[in-house]
């Protein structure tokens, strides 16, 4: 598909950095505004002009999709549960928007379920064209992990981490970055490894894993990320504004 110029920034807020993960659909306010004050900063400053966002589910998500024993390869038939997995997304869409707004953060929602699917195979098809659109005219796009339709299936649960390796490939973005609970990939020593090119590498501290496993596990994160045609970073909460200025705080995996 034909890219946008390229410059376009990629970043997932993690479910457990933005959501209070114990509580049912429990916002972390303060930490969400401590992102939402870090993506501003940078769109101000001029450090990052194109900005693509996705969050993941948190407690929001997870919750109502265990409840409905929907996961990324259990489908659902049930109209109705798909229906509850969407809009406890879209509160929480509702609530990464408005913090953004707030600080005059010009951010729209995309929400994955009325533009994606998966195939027999799974294989996913995810629309960007509109998310190219919106960053034409300057919006900040602001996607997230939300319920898809699966053939064969019902619904499955889309992580955001497939909707960030979707949008990424689809608008030929630049860069890639994951804030998550974590600092990085982490070493036997729980020290966070700077830079992984390949999955041998890592094998050792991860183990192998196997290329469906993308929401659980780091090893099928960085799998992913190494396919992936930009450079992508997992970094810390802590270190959102150093990646919104271009730097690679955490783990820099480029494949
Ligand atoms: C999960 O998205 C989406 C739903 C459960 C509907 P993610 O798997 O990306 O969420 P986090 O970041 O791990 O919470």
């Amino acid at each position: 598909m034909a890219g946008r110029e390229s410059g376009t920034t990629v970043v997932k807020l993690g479910g457990s950095v933005i959501t209070d993960k114990d509580r049912p659909e429990a916002l972390d306010g303060p930490a969400l505004d401590r992102a939402a004050d870090a993506i501003a900063d940078a769109l101000a400053s001029g450090d990052v002009s194109d900005l693509v966002v996705v969050h993941g589910g948190g407690s929001f998500g997870h919750h109502h999709a265990s409840d409905h024993g929907v996961s990324k390869t259990e489908g659902s038939g049930d109209a109705a549960a798909a229906v509850e997995i969407h809009g406890a997304m879209k509160t929480l869409n509702d609530f990464v928007l408005a913090r953004l707004h707030d600080r005059d953060v010009p951010a729209v929602p995309v929400h994955p379920f009325s533009a994606a699917s998966r195939d027999e195979a799974a294989e996913l098809t995810v629309m960007t064209e509109q998310v190219e659109t919106m960053l034409g005219e300057e919006f900040v796009p602001v996607l997230h992990g939300d319920v898809v339709a699966h053939a064969g299936e019902g619904v499955t649960i889309l992580s955001g981490d497939e909707v960030v390796t979707a949008v990424a490939e689809g608008i030929d973005a630049e860069r890639v970055g994951f804030c998550s609970t974590v600092p990085g990939v982490l070493d036997d020593e729980d020290d966070v490894i700077p830079e992984i090119r390949s999955y041998e590498e890592v094998v050792r501290f991860l183990g192998e894993s196997d290329a469906t496993d993308v929401t659980g596990g780091m090893a099928g994160k960085v799998r992913a990320l190494l396919d992936l045609g930009a450079p992508a970073t997992v970094f810390g909460p802590d270190a959102l504004r150093e990646f919104l200025a271009g730097e690679d705080p955490g783990t820099r995996i480029d494949g």
